[in-house]
Formats: C-alpha cells, sequence, structure tokens
C-alpha cells in the first residue's frame, strides 16, 4: 500500500512518527501499512485518536483502534476532547452555530499539531486518499481559491518550527485499493459514516461520476494538482501565536481557544 522509497529521505532513522487514527479504513490501512515498514524505514510509530465525544460514533471508533493497536503492538495516544479540554464537538458545534463537520475540522487541525509535536513526534501522517484529494482540487479550483491546490502533497512542510509536517501516504491510493487491502488483511474498521456528517457531498459525487465516466480521473486529477502545487507558493497566512495557548495560529485567540470560551461562555 505504501512504498518505503516515497518516504525514504523525509523521516530521519530513529524518528517518531504520530499516526492519526480515526478508525476509519483509509487511517486503519494506514497504520497497518506504516506498522509493515517500520523496520525498513527504521522510524518508531504511535497511534493517535481524538475522541470528539460524538455519542455512540466516537466510542466505537475508539474501541476499533484500541483493539488493531493492541494487535499489532502499537503505542497508542488518545486525546478524550471533552476528558482534557473540557467540550465536546456536539457542545461548541451548538455555542457557535457552526456545522459540526466545521468544528470537528479545527479540533483535528488543532491536536493532531499540537499532541504529537508536545509528545517528540517529527512529523504527523493522516488517512486522506486520492478521492478526498480529487475533490479537494475540484472545490479550489471552482471556488477560485487555486492558490490552495499547494496543500495538494504527499507532504506538506513547514517553516514554523510548531508546525509538525503532514505526510499523506496515501494520497495516490483510491477508496476502491485502500477497501480491498484492509479485507484481505482483515483489518478491523468502522463501517459507519459519523453521523454528524452532511448527507451529501456534492463535490465526492461529481469525482464519482467523473470517474465512471473516465476510469482513471481522480488519480490523474491528484497527479495533475500535485504537480501543479509545487511550483505555487505555499497558501500560509503570517503565523502569530495564540496568546491563550501559545500555538501557532493566523489570528488571535486561535480558533480552539476561541472554540473552548464559545462553550465556557454559554455554560
Ligand atoms: P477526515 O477529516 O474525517 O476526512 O479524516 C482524515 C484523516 O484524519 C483520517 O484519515 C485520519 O488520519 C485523521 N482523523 C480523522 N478523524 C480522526 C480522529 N478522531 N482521531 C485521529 N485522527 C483522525
Ligand atoms: Fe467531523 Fe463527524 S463531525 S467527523
Ligand atoms: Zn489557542
Amino acid at each position: 500500500m505504501i512504498s518505503p522509497h516515497s518516504l525514504r529521505g523525509i523521516l530521519p532513522r530513529g524518528s517518531t512518527l504520530f499516526v492519526a487514527v480515526s478508525g476509519g479504513k483509509d487511517s486503519v490501512a494506514l497504520l497497518h501499512s506504516l506498522w509493515r515498514i517500520r523496520g525498513e524505514l527504521g522510524i518508531r510509530i504511535v497511534a493517535y485518536y481524538i475522541n470528539l465525544g460524538i455519542p455512540t460514533f466516537s466510542e466505537r471508533s475508539e474501541e476499533v483502534v484500541r483493539s488493531l493497536s493492541r494487535d499489532l503492538g502499537i503505542p497508542l495516544v488518545i486525546t478524550d476532547l471533552e476528558r482534557d479540554f473540557g467540550f465536546t464537538v456536539p457542545e461548541a458545534s451548538r455555542a457557535t452555530d457552526r456545522k459540526p463537520c466545521s468544528v470537528c475540522g479545527i479540533v483535528k487541525r488543532y491536536l493532531q499539531n499540537r499532541v504529537p509535536r508536545e509528545l517528540g513526534a517529527s512529523a504527523v501522517a493522516t488517512g486522506h486518499n486520492a478521492d478526498d484529494f480529487a475533490k479537494f482540487a475540484l472545490k479550489d479550483l471552482y471556488s477560485g481559491e487555486a492558490l490552495w491546490l499547494s496543500k495538494i502533497s504527499r507532504i506538506l512542510a513547514s517553516e514554523d518550527p510548531l508546525l509538525l509536517p503532514k505526510l499523506r501516504p496515501l494520497i495516490h491510493r483510491t477508496g476502491e485499493e485502500i477497501l480491498t487491502y484492509v479485507e484481505e488483511n482483515d483489518l478491523p474498521y468502522v463501517r459507519e459514516r459519523c453521523p454528524l456528517a452532511p448527507r451529501r457531498d456534492r463535490f465526492l459525487e461529481v469525482v464519482t461520476v467523473a470517474e465512471g465516466i473516465i476510469p482513471g480521473f481522480r488519480k490523474g486529477l491528484v497527479r495533475g494538482a500535485e504537480r501543479l502545487s509545487k511550483s505555487l507558493k505555499p497558501r500560509t497566512p503570517p503565523l502569530v501565536r495564540c496568546s491563550i495557548c501559545g500555538e501557532p495560529s493566523s489570528t488571535d485567540p486561535c480558533s480552539f481557544c476561541r472554540l473552548r470560551m464559545a462553550v465556557e461562555r454559554k455554560s
């Protein structure tokens, strides 16, 4: 699923890679395939799960991640949003009147950088696949935010010492290829979608229809966008330090602290 060549030179031998695992098929395949090549790369891997406080879904997902990490002998770090930060995604969504997935995106981006970094990680890997990136590429072009295409890349490096490099080793793998891998290796994964996710994802529907008409459309689009991304100036707004938590952010306070404060104000 992941060739060691594609990651060679990116992670120094002896370094620690945190793998963000949601329990879905993509990140389960990611964890398993990185676990297989960790010796060859000379790296240590740690699984990382965030319990977002979504009733039943978060508990079921946590159980899958716990069981897979245990079976593979991979250390697991869990952040429980309610226990560790005093709020859940549904609460923050209600307090701010924002869609749950937008709140959830803020929380994941923040924690997937802060927690692994504080625990000594050199980088963090996520399970985004070719379907996700094909959708992002279309959305970026359609909305006129073409500079966001600079984010379509296997590795997202940063000049800020507090921002970890992000790796997306499955960028060129389709959802079907990943599902086949998960089934062939008999890996546990969460089948249901998050109950708070929107029912329809129109850009994904467009990508799926296009793939039906032009087989290979997703991979082609991602390859093209990735090539283009190399010639674009990365779209990174100037970062400041959040005056509350000290994390890098484009606003002060950062979006995560603002969510936290909104929940506190409401309660
Ligand atoms: P999503 O943002 O749900 O499309 O997920 C994209 C990637 O983010 C997944 O493949 C995982 O690597 C990571 N991820 C999503 N949800 C979680 C979670 N609750 N805990 C840890 N990592 C997650
Ligand atoms: Fe984001 Fe469900 S709200 S995964
Ligand atoms: Zn902050």
